[in-house]
């Protein structure tokens, strides 16, 4: 067995590596000479390091050889233009799936997201039979990459579906730390559920879904049971802390203004920015709910790890590391 991991030097692929490492896996990983390591400096000696980009075949061709499994976790998260989502995400994923086609891989594990299939509320939360209708540029060039996925990898490929991922190295989440560090309570709306997933959480299906027979040719949601809202999640974060917070409403009529302008400064810029009209379609619709019961009852994976214990985890993180 090889294995080649992909966006290894970013937050969930660097858990990812530090996984595989711990359990002593042959690994390769696929780095851009100009790719940050601060999360994976620690385990640079452990691993082939291969240079290369999903955008560009003819390094990833090289980055292939003698490789059997890949665990692709690069993408693009935030785009300035949004084209550059699908450049990423799907064209560099149709790159990697004729890469992998190439070399004739056994396995590919495809990280995609819970926004690929759209939002869903508690109520009704999203199963993996529901037919996807994405909200944003990144959720439909998420699934157009699992379009890539389905119709041309000829290796057994599982599809992952993970919500919002938090946990240390997180700098999404992150942002709600910091305001409360700054006396800040963000309160988005009360009524958006959200499915979330511990990092490690994540890590663990990826693992399991590397060999696991019945894994072949599905598409799994990753997420807790627990079922939370922002709200919740923001509340639970101060609680830990334990500092004084102002409120601080977040109705999407007044993130809205906020997201024109971040838009705004992205497009003057060039450079993407994580608040964008694109993002806004995220924040307002109803609920990001997903049920997890299938990848339980076909894998035996369960997503554990409760809020309270994620968050305490993730704020130790932060704290040791001086983000905050
Ligand atoms: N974080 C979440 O809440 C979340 C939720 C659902 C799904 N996901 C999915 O999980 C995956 C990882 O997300 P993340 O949060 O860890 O993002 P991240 O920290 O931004 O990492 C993205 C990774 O992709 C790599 N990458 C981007 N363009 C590349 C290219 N052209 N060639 C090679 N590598 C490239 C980046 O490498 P460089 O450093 O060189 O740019 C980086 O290693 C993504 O596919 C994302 O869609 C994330």
């Amino acid at each position: 067995m090889k294995i080649l991991l992909t966006g290894a030097n970013g937050f969930v692929g660097s858990h990812i590596l530090d996984s595989l490492c711990a359990k002593g896996l042959p690994t390769a990983i696929l780095l851009r000479q100009t790719s940050d390591t601060q999360f994976i400096r620690h385990r640079l000696s452990d691993v082939e390091v291969r240079h290369g980009s999903i955008t560009d075949p003819p390094s990833l061709q090289r980055a292939m050889s003698g490789v059997s499994h890949v665990v692709h976790c690069a993408g693009c998260i935030k785009a300035q233009p949004a084209a550059q989502f699908y450049d990423i995400n799907q064209q560099g994923t149709r790159n990697l799936v004729e890469a992998i086609n190439n070399v004739g891989a056994i396995r590919l594990v495809h990280i995609s997201s819970l926004a690929a299939a759209g939002p869903a509320t508690a109520s009704k939360p999203n199963r993996e039979s529901d037919p996807p209708h994405p909200v944003s540029e990144y959720g439909r060039s998420k699934l157009a990459a699992e379009q890539e996925v389905r119709t041309n990898c000829r290796a057994q490929y599982v599809i992952l579906r993970p919500p919002g991922v938090y946990g240390p190295r997180d700098s999404g989440f992150f942002s709600v730390f910091k305001a409360v560090a700054h006396h800040l309570l963000p309160l988005p709306s009360r009524r958006q559920a959200l499915s979330l997933v511990f990092v490690r959480d994540l890590v663990g299906a990826v693992l399991a879904c590397l060999e696991h027979s019945a894994a072949a040719g599905k598409t799994y949601f990753v997420a807790s049971p627990q079922i939370v809202t922002a709200r919740q999640m923001a509340r639970e974060v101060v609680s830990q802390m334990r500092v004084w917070t102002i409120p601080l409403p977040l109705s999407p009529a007044l993130l809205w203004p906020v997201c024109v302008a971040e838009e705004i400064r992205a497009r003057l810029t060039g450079r993407a920015r994580m608040l964008s009209l694109q993002k806004f379609a995220e924040l307002r619709a109803p609920g990001w709910v997903c049920d997890p019961a299938l990848l339980r009852n076909e894998i035996g994976h369960e997503s554990g790890t409760t809020l309270e214990k994620g968050i305490a985890e993730t704020l130790e993180w932060y704290r040791k590391e001086r983000w905050i």
